[in-house]
């Protein structure tokens, strides 16, 4: 493995400082309820899916969500993907066993295959150097996208995906749209002239930093900055099974100036709380440290007042962000991993309500989605029940919300803004 980490080190950055710097500062704006994050995209990013196709579809929904959630709630919003590097998981189980035979978990094309065989299931060095070129693609083509007009406000036909006119929620969808190209159309025929900037949407990336030896292989100081920064990603995060406060990860984190993220949840006692403040943002600065709590919408209502309040306690600025996926997660009779619509959308409601009768303010939310049409999550608009995952389940890991449910999510959380406003 050394010798893959070796030239890991010796490739260039992916992302640049300015950029890491340029995304504390929305943070840090949406802490103070004057932006909104949007942080989405696959689980897990798979090497296959590495297309034009695939990539161009996850930015669709990712700009109709984003769109809506300007429109609705008001506010600029964060475009945050969980996309160009999110290669490595985190699992539950060491090993896996199927028909008798026990092998090691599928841990993330950044590690192994999901194929069910021991040549697949082992570990293989080359894989982080597949990885990090595949995150190197997909920002790439990202970029080049973005650069070149895709996103362009003038033409939202552009990022219309194939299957969203049969959606149930296409004509709300629609409608939102085009008052927002109205009210452009209207400031450019004041102005006289093209509204500067339209044409553009910023996109930052995340991933979990799971697999120590990668991230720190990119970690560099660069000339005028002071710090050391992890360069394969804007925003990296810590998931909830590696948070603990002496752990290796958090002393990871703790080295670089990126703004990150914590998942946290029922399974993170309130007394690691002051310590991952202290730890991980120990001069208070806003839009460092984003803690992201998944409690699932049975435990919300319990576990997230006290959580706010050993911060509150704590006295050191955090960005609220609710994931309401991977505390709703649970496995059907016939074994299919699924996710509940209506729990979702429950964790979602019940956080927004909590934490603006607690007086701090949800800067974002957190989910896993993607643009094609797959059968993962049950309920929504289109009603997908137990009996439909088999008909399009491509998920190796978390279930995702397919386009149309990503979309509903989209503007009932709009509503949601829109109500704390
Ligand atoms: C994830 O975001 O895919 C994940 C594994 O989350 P958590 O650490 O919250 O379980
Ligand atoms: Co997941």
């Amino acid at each position: 493995m050394q010798a893959a980490l070796d030239q890991l080190t010796q490739l260039p950055p992916l992302v640049t400082s300015w950029e890491v710097a340029a995304l504390k500062r929305q943070l840090a704006l949406a802490a103070e309820g004057k932006a909104f994050v949007l942080q989405a995209g696959d689980c897990a990013e798979r090497f296959v899916d590495c297309s034009s196709r695939r990539i161009a579809n996850q930015l669709k929904i990712l700009i109709q969500m984003s769109l809506v959630l300007v429109q609705g709630g008001g506010r600029p919003v964060v475009r945050l993907g969980r996309f160009a590097g999110q290669y490595a998981k985190p699992r539950s189980a060491e090993t896996e066993t199927r028909n008798g035979l026990t092998l090691p978990s599928y841990r993330g094309d950044l590690i192994n295959r999901p194929e069910f065989s021991l040549e697949a299931r082992t570990p293989d060095p080359q894989l982080l150097l597949r990885g990090y070129e595949r995150a190197a693609l997909t920002l790439n083509f990202i970029r080049a996208l973005v650069k070149g007009g895709f996103a362009d406000l003038h033409h939202p036909e552009y990022w219309d995906l194939d299957w969203a006119k049969s959606s149930p929620k296409f004509d709300e969808y629609r409608r939102l749209v085009h008052s927002i190209t109205d009210s452009l159309q209207f400031m450019e025929n004041i102005l006289g002239i093209p509204a500067s900037g339209s044409e553009r949407i910023d996109f930052y990336t995340s991933h979990e930093a799971l697999h120590l030896g990668y991230e720190q292989a990119q970690t560099r100081k660069v000339p005028h900055r002071p710090g050391w920064f992890n360069l394969s990603t804007h925003f990296p995060w810590i998931g909830i099974r590696t948070s603990a406060p002496g752990g290796a990860h958090v002393e990871y984190m703790r080295g670089i100036a990126n703004p990150i993220g914590v998942k946290v949840g029922a399974a993170t006692p309130l007394a690691d709380i002051r310590r991952l403040l202290e730890t991980l943002n120990p001069n208070s600065e806003p839009g460092r440290l984003t803690l992201i709590h998944r409690f699932g919408a049975a435990r919300v209502t319990d576990g997230l007042p006290p959580l706010i309040d050993a911060v509150r306690r704590a006295g050191r600025p955090v960005v609220w962000m609710c994931d309401p996926m991977h505390g709703n997660t649970h496995t059907t009779a016939s074994g299919f991993k699924t996710r509940r619509f209506d729990e979702i959308v429950h964790e979602l409601e019940q956080s927004f309500a909590i934490h603006a009768a607690l007086g701090s303010c949800l800067a974002g939310i957190h989910i896993e989605l993607t643009g094609e049409n797959v059968t993962e999550c049950v309920g929504g608009a289109r009603g997908i029940g137990e009996s439909d995952l088999e008909k399009a389940y491509e998920s190796e890991v978390d279930p995702r919300l397919n386009y149309e449910q990503a979309l509903e999510v989209a503007l009932l959380t709009a509503r949601l803004l829109k109500r704390s406003r």
